[in-house]
């Protein structure tokens, strides 16, 4: 393999950055939401099933290829299957990351504005409804979201350009300390509030009438995005892991760091709103920058509150983002030879494109609709709904029956370390459990209902 393809050099370092890659705006902006508009506790306990059943072994599934080819998504299926078509699944994957960067990186500015808006005590003295129009006025402007997605663009850009160990693993062994730092700190101050038990019975008190099927392929989408798996994000960090990384610890420690981050955001999240009376309802995207102003201002040392907040996302989005360019970067640099800068660069050049549309479906582009959908919405249902779980049901499908068995057998096991029969049942989960639980939640999604 190339020499000078670079690795994570320890594997504090491997958990950092791969929990900094799942650990995102998925974690603190669009589980609280989605739990909300799933009714709460019984969306958490499903969405618990589907991470041990489904998630696990996926993102091993990804580690196992990643790990043995030390190639990027796409070409790392043409090494263990030279000559086949596999690799279409690695290029999706490829494309998929491009569609996220579109609007994630917009929503990472988002968080820049609010984190701004706070320094200059802009986030004080407005009623409920201002608060939702300064969101909206926001969003609606076709210029302020564009340059802010801009300098996120560039500040991931100074990171990634750096490289694997000097950019990646650096930048997550400060930033994700920080971040836990500032959960913990945030959480214990929402759970201090008068009236937080109400939140948290809405969080932990599963009301099962709630669930639908439509909360089952939320559940699996969420799962995807959450942990950055069905898209080969993984594959290419894992081809960094040095040969003694272990695969079911590090990815048991990333799923559980994930888990927790999720469900203390929301803790975070809804025991603030309900110690302020202020129902999870049909709040969407715009949760956390329309409600949260609000409740912090009424805090005591509300503007400390709020600027902690936006940092926090501010931290989790940018380790997410870097693992996305990571994704394209690798590609580019491998398949068309150039070298990592400008390959970072064409990668930046086009997220700041797709950056630009994403933000103006919000204003000049809104009339442009797929399927009913703006395209924000659009890209993100067609990647955490469909594209993720279908590469996730490919990738089960590559490890399970087209990848030689010897050559996982060895990786699950870590080189025999593990018992034989953590394989087997690691081959039961991959070969029927995953794709065909959920080939069967996405077939019941689709029936009329
Ligand atoms: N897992 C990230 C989050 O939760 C998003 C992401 C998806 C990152 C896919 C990389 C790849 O925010």
């Amino acid at each position: 393999m190339a020499t000078g393809r670079g690795g994570f050099s320890s594997k504090l370092g491997v958990v950092l950055a791969t929990a900094g890659s799942a650990v995102g705006l998925g974690n603190i902006w669009r589980f609280p939401y989605i739990t909300g508009e799933n009714g709460g506790g019984a969306f958490i306990l499903l969405y618990l099933a589907v991470i041990l059943f489904f998630g696990i072994p996926a993102m091993m599934a990804e580690f196992c290829i990643g790990k043995t080819a030390k190639a990027n998504a796409s070409k790392a299926f043409e090494i263990i299957a030279p000559g086949s078509k596999w690799y279409i699944v690695g290029l999706i994957g490829v494309i998929v990351a491009v569609i996220i960067l579109g609007y994630y990186t917009v929503v990472t500015g988002w968080t820049l504005e609010y984190l701004f808006r706070s320094v200059l005590g802009d986030l004080q003295g407005k009623s409920v409804l201002e608060y939702s129009n300064m969101f909206d006025d926001f969003t609606a402007d076709p210029v302020r979201p564009i340059l802010w997605t801009a300098i996120v663009v560039f500040l991931s850009y100074l990171i990634i350009s750096k490289g694997v160990q000097n950019g990646i693993e650096k930048a997550s062994k400060v930033m994700m300390p920080m971040l836990f730092i500032v959960l913990i700190i945030l959480a214990i101050r929402s759970l201090m509030l008068p009236g937080a038990a109400a939140g948290m019975k809405f969080l932990f008190y599963p009301d099962f009438s709630k669930l639908t099927l439509q909360s089952l392929l939320d559940a699996v989408g969420q799962v995807f995005f959450s942990m950055s798996i069905g898209m080969g994000c993984m594959i290419t960090y894992s081809s960094y892991f040095k040969k003694n990384v272990d695969l079911i610890k590090t990815s048991a420690s990333v799923a559980s760091i994930d888990t927790l981050v999720a469900i203390i955001s929301a803790i975070v999240i809804f025991g603030t709103m309900f110690s302020f009376h202020m129902q999870p309802d049909e709040q969407g995207p715009g949760l956390v920058f329309k409600t949260l102003p609000n409740i912090f201002q009424q805090m005591a040392g509300g503007i400390v509150w709020a600027l902690l907040f936006y940092i926090l996302l501010f931290l989790a989005s940018i380790t997410s983002i870097i693992s996305l360019l990571e994704v394209v970067i690798a590609y580019i640099n491998e398949t068309w030879h150039l070298s990592r800068i400008k390959s970072s660069r064409i990668v930046s050049a086009i997220t700041i494109a797709l950056g630009v549309l994403s933000a103006l479906s919000f204003n000049l582009l809104s009339f442009v609709k797929i399927g009913g959908m703006g395209l924000f919405d659009f890209s993100d249902f067609i990647t955490a709904k469909v594209l993720m779980p279908l590469g996730g049901i490919a990738m089960a499908i590559f490890i399970g029956w087209r990848m030689g068995r010897e050559e996982v057998k060895n990786e699950i096991t870590n080189m025999g370390k593990y018992p034989v029969a953590i394989y087997k049942i690691y081959m039961v989960l991959i070969r029927f459990v995953v794709p065909i639980g959920i080939t069967a939640i996405f077939i019941s999604s689709l029936l009329p209902h």
